[in-house]
């Protein structure tokens, strides 16, 4: 992998820690301005609001430039493969979805009707849901990381195939 491919690589882990943070932020502060009606709640959830769908963005684009790099061959690809689907239509669907919560947003006088606070909060499920994703590709199957692409490079047989690649996938085809 080149040193650009490299400098990409690093940009969805990155940003999905602002998109995360902010999404549940905006979310905590919003329904705090909902019971406590002061306009400094108001204003710092509207402002992570808004930073945190900037921040779904970058994260969503630069997953879709992640996933166009080809990536070295590992002893889990099927059951990244299985994943990334999930995980990229589902995240194509959770920034949407927060495009349109900011559009209407932008429209609705304050305070926040309960209507929207509750769709926000499916949404930020949304998210948790991706992230929970995303970490299970990169932490269990090791997607993206080297060591574990390296390893699977060995000729020896229990190197390549933990014993999780059968019990959990059903790949094993012995
Ligand atoms: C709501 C939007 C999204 C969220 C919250 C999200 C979250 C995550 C998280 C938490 C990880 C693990 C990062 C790590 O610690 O290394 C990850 C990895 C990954 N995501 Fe996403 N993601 C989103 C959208 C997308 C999209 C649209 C794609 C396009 C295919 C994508 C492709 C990937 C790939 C290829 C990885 C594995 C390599 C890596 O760690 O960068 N993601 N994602």
């Amino acid at each position: 992998m080149s040193l650009e491919s490299d400098l990409v690589l690093v940009f969805h882990p990155i940003a999905v820690h602002f998109a995360v943070a902010l999404t549940c932020v905006a979310l905590v502060l919003d329904w705090i301005a909902h019971w406590h009606p002061r306009a400094e709640w108001r204003f710092a959830g509207r402002l992570c609001f808004f930073v945190g769908v900037l921040a779904l963005g970058v994260t969503g684009a630069s997953g879709w430039i992640e996933h166009l790099f080809p990536r070295p061959a590992s002893a889990f690809d099927a059951q990244i493969e299985g994943l990334l689907l999930y995980h990229e239509y589902g995240g194509y669907g959770v920034l949407g979805f927060f495009v349109i919560l900011a559009v209407i947003r932008l429209r609705l006088a304050e305070p926040l009707p309960v209507s929207w606070l509750v769709c926000a909060t499916i949404g930020v499920l949304g998210v948790l849901v991706q992230g929970y994703i995303g970490g299970e590709m990169v932490y269990r199957y090791g997607a993206g990381v080297r060591a574990v692409q390296v390893l699977s490079e060995q000729p020896d047989e229990k190197k390549k195939a933990p014993a999780e690649q059968s019990t959990e996938a059903g790949t094993n085809e012995k």
